[in-house]
């Protein structure tokens, strides 16, 4: 009965406005992608995937119209397909990590100090060697022509106007020569260890010959988790991927010229890697080691004691499974066990310019990040990945100033305090 008294009336109109609703669409497509189980966190990012977007307005057009980078995220997801999207966002299994890796920083907050004379403030950070712009890097991720054509290419392009250093992933879709020609200066190379030596150190000699200061290798996947989110975004994706995704390693420009052969005996993960791969790469290179996917105190002494030059405290984004605490948890502890001895960077859920400080102020050298920079690059290639790294720099600047500080070598403990 409806407020005129009248029930069956309302009750069809209700069944009409649903059956026209986009809502009931959405539902349908919730359910395909998500099956039975219970998974919240999951379907959240479904969910908001899944949310019409307007044709105009809501979604910026222009780099020049975002107000943050949480602008660029919203864009990105209007601009990929279900499963390229999913394959940005989500994390392993629950997402716990993934999670934790944003509400981490929530758990910081910032001391200010007042009346310091601030109209100006350096930004610049010294870090192996290398002078940054601001202590921001881009973190490795493979295949981004996934998110844009070209897009290492258009990724070099906008280090090279604005000066941040590009690490460059094992399973880059352009190879290290090309990459670090295009950015015209010196870039970092990420190293997945490879299924044997020899394969390992085939990338180790062309990244050197290629003029890298820094090799970046990644240890934190000894076995796979279970990609649950990504999974259900895969299941409303129509495409055809197969073309793209045969044979994922040995089709990507880096492994031409290698041995591609023995890899189906060992697959992706080296479940087997111990410490002595660091000493062996030291060994057979002269570029420095920078260990990334850190987390203990104990693993950042092991990483001193093996001859690295520097760790990055990570949890790939909250793709490795396993953790639930967010990286910077972790950071403290990490700092503690390298004592001083080598520079400490760290990503996972660094979305403002006030992360940062708070990273800095923990005692890391410096930051990386990773989706942040893609959701730039996915909306409007080299243009929209260069804003995204000139407002952390803006932010973080104005966090300095906010809090009395004007060089990144004042910012410590003293800056922050704990909830
Ligand atoms: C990654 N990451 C990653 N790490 C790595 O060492 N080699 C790689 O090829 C990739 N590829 C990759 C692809 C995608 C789509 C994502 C989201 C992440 C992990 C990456 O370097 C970094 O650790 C995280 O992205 C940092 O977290 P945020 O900034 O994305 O929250």
């Amino acid at each position: 009965m409806d407020a005129h008294g009248n029930s069956a009336t309302s009750r069809r109109n209700f069944l009409k406005y649903l059956a026209a609703s986009p809502l009931l669409a959405v539902g349908a497509k919730i359910a395909k992608a998500t099956g039975w189980d219970e998974d919240p966190a999951s379907q959240a990012l479904v969910k908001q995937w899944l949310e019409p977007m307007p044709e105009t307005g809501g979604v910026i057009g222009s780099p020049g119209q975002a107000i943050s980078i949480f602008d660029f995220e919203r864009a990105a997801r209007r601009e990929l397909s279900a499963a390229h999207y999913g394959y940005l966002a989500t994390g392993m299994d629950d997402n716990a990590s993934l999670i934790a890796n944003r509400t981490g920083f929530s758990n910081i907050q910032v001391r200010q100090r007042r009346l310091v004379d601030v109209r100006t403030a350096d930004t610049t950070v010294e870090i192996l060697g290398e002078t940054w712009p601001s202590p921001i890097s881009l973190a490795p991720i493979g295949q981004l022509n996934t998110f844009y054509p070209d897009g290492e290419f258009e990724m070099a392009a906008a280090t090279k106007r604005t000066g941040h250093q590009i690490i460059l992933s094992t399973v880059a879709t352009a190879t290290v020569e090309e990459v670090a020609e295009a950015n015209g200066r010196p870039i970092w190379f990420q190293l997945y260890p490879m299924w044997t030596w020899d394969v390992s150190r085939g990338f180790i000699e062309r990244a050197e010959a290629a003029g890298c200061p820094v090799c970046v290798i990644t240890v934190d996947n000894p076995t796979d988790g279970t990609a649950s989110t990504l999974q259900r975004f895969k299941r409303l994706d129509d495409a055809t991927c197969s073309d793209c995704h045969t044979d994922f390693f040995e089709r990507k420009p880096m492994f031409d010229g290698l041995d591609r052969s023995l890899r189906a005996n060992h697959g992706n993960f080296r479940p087997g890697l111990t410490w002595d791969f660091i000493e062996q790469v030291k060994g057979v290179t002269n570029m420095k080691v920078v260990i990334k996917g850190i987390e203990t105190r104990e693993d950042a002494r092991l990483c001193v004691e093996s001859g690295a030059d520097g760790v990055i405290v990570s949890n790939h984004g909250g793709r490795a499974p396993g953790s639930t605490r967010g990286t910077i948890e972790a950071l403290p502890e990490v700092v503690d066990g390298i004592d001083g001895r080598i520079p400490v960077l760290i990503d996972g859920g660094i979305r403002r310019g006030r992360d940062i400080f708070k990273a800095i102020a923990l005692g890391a050298t410096a930051v990386s990040i990773g989706r942040p920079f893609v959701w730039g690059l996915a909306c409007f290639g080299q243009a929209g990945l260069e804003a995204v790294l000139n407002m952390l720099t803006r932010e973080f600047e104005r966090q300095m100033k906010a809090s009395g500080l004007t060089s990144v070598d004042q910012i410590d403990s003293s800056a922050v305090t704990m909830r």
